[in-house]
């Protein structure tokens, strides 16, 4: 014999529909967000609810109808208030995230040239004014370039290997621009005006004056009556471009093996203006760098008629001329790369 199920009164007589119609209909009403009434949904409709254990349980048909209208009404106010809070946090949401297209962004700090590019772009722009043409050197030289074909003296001291960076006996890492010259007029005939920048080697201990790369810029300009005045009229246009047009030029007597005659120029002291001051060693000038008429052994080396042509050379360090220019206390700092000393130029 099966045991009938007593269905207990106590549950169904404990819900007052009203007072449940009431309690739920405020939690509905007082529900500050779609989670929260999500929460009050499950309470008031769920499976383990009160009003779904009364209707299980339901024996007239009054009691049914009647919670039956109260779940349908908890139902159709659940979903109203659902659209309200849906459209409230919509409204929250869009005047938080609202994008403000006044407000300035973020800056990007832009990266620029190296000071080095930037003043051998400057070189190269001043002589293409002049109607020079840029031409590419060698790197990796052989002696005769580097050297012999410019009239270094067999017992030259930069023919050392103490001096010089060789890769074989005859093969070294330029230690100047200047076999560009030989390469050029090698290949060209006169009338040569060019400017050839690059890398240059030397075996230099690191120090605040002196790096074992360091960039030159050569030039060369071989025609017919070309004089030392033109070489000069030409530096001290290069000269006032770079340091600026208020500065002075003076060309000392020097020595290269492949100019004669060879100068030094020299460009008036920006900090004492000429007068004499610690960084000119009161001689009121600085050298700047090398030059000279291209000697005519040079010129029949690479099957010039001397007697009809002449040339000027330079050869200047753009290292040298940041740090005269920009007054960088040590030439390294170039090398260093840190940014906080290259934003500045
Ligand atoms: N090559 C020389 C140096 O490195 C500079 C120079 C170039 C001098 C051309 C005269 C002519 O010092």
């Amino acid at each position: 014999m099966s045991e009938k199920q007593e269905i207990d009164p106590a549950t169904v007589a404990a819900v007052d529909p009203e007072a449940l119609e009431e309690t739920a209909m405020r939690a509905v009403r007082e529900a500050t967000s779609t989670e929260d009434l999500d929460r009050v949904r499950v309470e008031y409709l769920g499976r383990k609810s009160q009003l779904k254990l009364a209707l299980r349980e339901v024996r007239d048909r009054n009691t049914g109808m009647q919670l039956n209208k109260f779940r349908e009404a908890l139902e159709m106010a659940i979903s109203v208030r659902q659209e309200e809070l849906r459209q409230l946090e919509l409204d929250r949401r869009l005047a938080e995230e609202r994008v403000d297209v006044t407000i300035p962004g973020t800056p990007v700090r832009r990266g620029h040239l190296h000071l080095i590019t930037q003043i051998r772009r400057e070189f190269e722009d001043i002589f293409l004014g002049l109607g020079y043409t840029v031409v590419d050197g060698r790197e990796v030289e052989t002696t005769h370039y580097n050297f012999d074909a410019l009239n270094f003296p067999l017992v030259h001291p930069t023919r050392s290997p103490l001096h010089t960076l060789f890769l074989d006996e005859h093969t070294v890492l330029r230690t100047e621009t200047s076999p560009s010259q030989i390469r050029t007029m090698e290949t060209q005939e006169p009338p040569v005006y060019i400017v050839s920048p690059g890398r240059c080697y030397r075996r230099d201990t690191p120090d605040a004056t002196h790096t074992p790369i360091f960039h030159q810029v050569e030039g060369l300009a071989v025609d017919e009556g070309i004089t030392l005045a033109d070489l000069e009229g030409t530096l001290d246009y290069l000269l006032r471009e770079l340091f600026g047009q208020e500065r002075r030029s003076q060309f000392v007597t020097h020595y290269f093996p492949f100019t004669e005659p060879s100068i030094e120029a020299l460009v008036s002291c920006h900090i004492c203006d000429g007068s004499g001051c610690p960084v000119c060693r009161h001689s009121g000038w600085i050298e700047v760098g090398g030059a000279g008429m291209v000697d005519p052994n040079v010129l029949e080396f690479v099957g010039y008629d001397a007697e009809r042509y002449t040339g000027f050379a330079f050869g200047w360090g753009l290292e040298r001329i940041a740090v005269l220019r920009h007054g960088i206390p040590d030439l390294r700092e170039l090398w260093r790369n840190d940014p906080r000393l290259l934003r500045q130029f």
